[in-house]
């Protein structure tokens, strides 16, 4: 399989429509099984390009890997996640959305991979709240001595931010998008 050599990011924002979704499924590991053609768009690949491939084949360096570290934590325990993610196209340009991520499960209730639906973010939500912890979690990533310290701290830092909120991640994400 061929490797994916990476365009510098842009800086250009890729938008889609509030009325559409970006679907994928992944495996058991998180290799790419199905996406919608928004997808594929959006992400600026092919589908034999995708297919196979790692989800992370979209990840920008912007996105915390305290956030990543809980999505599969909380889809590997079987429950489903709400979050802010910015992925990166194909070309360097990213584009932000609303995912929600969750298990599938086989007829006997065994996870036999995962499955995510994505819409369009809330600007403000997004600018006053998202893109400001993203960073700072980013920092906290990393100014440690090593990406397993830096993961630790930025994950007691969302872990006491939730606390002191008395929320889950999932509630928190919902309070933004009602406040
Ligand atoms: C169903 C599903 C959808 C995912 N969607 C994305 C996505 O859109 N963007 C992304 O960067 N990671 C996504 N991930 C997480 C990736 O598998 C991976 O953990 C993340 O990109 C971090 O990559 P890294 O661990 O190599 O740093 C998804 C995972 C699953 C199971």
């Amino acid at each position: 399989m061929a490797t994916m050599v990476k365009a510098p990011l842009t800086g250009v924002e890729r938008t889609f429509d509030p009325n559409e979704l970006i679907v994928s499924k992944t495996d058991l590991t998180g290799k790419i099984v199905y996406g919608n053609r928004l997808f594929f768009q959006l992400a600026g690949y092919t589908e034999q390009e995708c297919l196979g491939k790692q989800h992370n084949v979209v990840r920008h360096p912007d996105m915390p890997r305290a956030v990543f570290d809980l999505l599969w934590e909380t889809i590997k325990a079987g429950r489903e996640i709400f979050a802010y993610v910015v992925n990166r196209s194909s070309n360097g340009d990213h584009y932000w959305v609303f995912a929600h991520i969750t298990p599938s499960l086989s007829s006997d209730g065994a996870i036999n991979g995962y499955h995510s639906n994505r819409r369009t973010v809330n600007r403000s939500v997004l600018e006053q709240h998202i893109i400001p912890l993203y960073r700072k979690l980013r920092e906290i990533e990393a100014s440690a001595d090593s990406p397993k310290a830096g993961l630790a701290n930025s994950r007691k830092f969302l872990t006491d931010l939730l606390a002191e909120k008395g929320q889950s991640f999932n509630q928190f994400m919902f309070s933004l998008e009602q406040a």
